[in-house]
């Protein structure tokens, strides 16, 4: 089942929330590089100027390649809106992110944001969260946050590439991802995790976005608000 044809027409859509002079927050994934694409032409035709941050190499490459204007998390304050897409989202609109590896910088954009557009197909909506949470760890504490995720009654596995090498994120660390079954009270159990020391970030996200769109099969999508 393909939702492309719904992502491409709902990235289109969620350029209505750019406008000329904002700081724009990139994600990373198939979502985030349909909606940046569709940026880079809009700009091009509607002659705007924007700034937008970018949450990875992977989106940066696709934003350099559309020639929009890049600028780093650290010079700025505040996003006007944030683009980005998501692995779950359940019925009180939290996130699973960081499929991608991202996740640190998406949740530090999306903090700053003042509006947080995000761009899923419906396989993603769950009622409560039932895949892996991604924790973000410094490689030092690799152990020791795997035997206190153990006991928070989760099954961490260290993400692995091709032929069995670590993951590594852009920020030098490793992925645990984190098996929990479904989780009923996703808030504190993103707490606990991000108490935990040597955790660097956590993949439940629990600030709600302003906008969601839901993509479906044959081109469509609905607005979630
Ligand atoms: C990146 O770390 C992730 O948070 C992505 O935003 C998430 O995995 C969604 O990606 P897709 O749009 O590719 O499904």
């Amino acid at each position: 089942m393909s939702f492309d044809d719904a992502i491409t027409a709902l990235s289109s859509d969620a350029l209505k929330f750019v406008k000329d002079g904002y700081i724009l927050g990139l994600g990373s994934g198939r979502a985030a590089t349909a909606f940046v694409k569709s940026l880079s032409s809009y700009l091009q035709e509607k002659n705007l100027k924007i700034r937008a941050v970018p949450t990875s190499l992977q989106i940066k490459l696709i934003a350099e390649e559309g020639e929009i204007h890049l600028i780093e998390a650290d010079q700025i304050e505040k996003i006007d809106v944030v683009f980005d897409g998501a692995d779950q989202i359940d019925h009180q609109k939290y996130l699973i992110k960081g499929g991608g590896g991202a996740l640190l910088r998406e949740n530090i954009l999306i903090n700053a944001a003042k509006k947080v557009v995000i761009m899923a197909d419906k396989s993603k909506f769950v009622k409560n969260f039932n895949r892996p949470v991604p924790v973000e760890v410094h490689p030092l504490a690799r152990n020791t946050v795997t035997k206190s995720i153990r006991k928070l009654g989760g099954k961490p596995k260290v993400r692995t590439i091709e032929r069995g090498y670590p993951f590594i994120t852009e920020n030098g660390n490793v992925i645990l991802d984190c098996d929990f079954g479904v989780i009923k009270k996703p808030k504190s159990l993103a707490q606990k995790i991000k108490q935990i020391a040597g955790v660097m970030e956590v993949g439940i996200f629990t600030r709600k976005p302003d906008v969601i769109y839901k993509a479906k099969t044959g081109g469509k999508f609905e607005i979630i608000t």
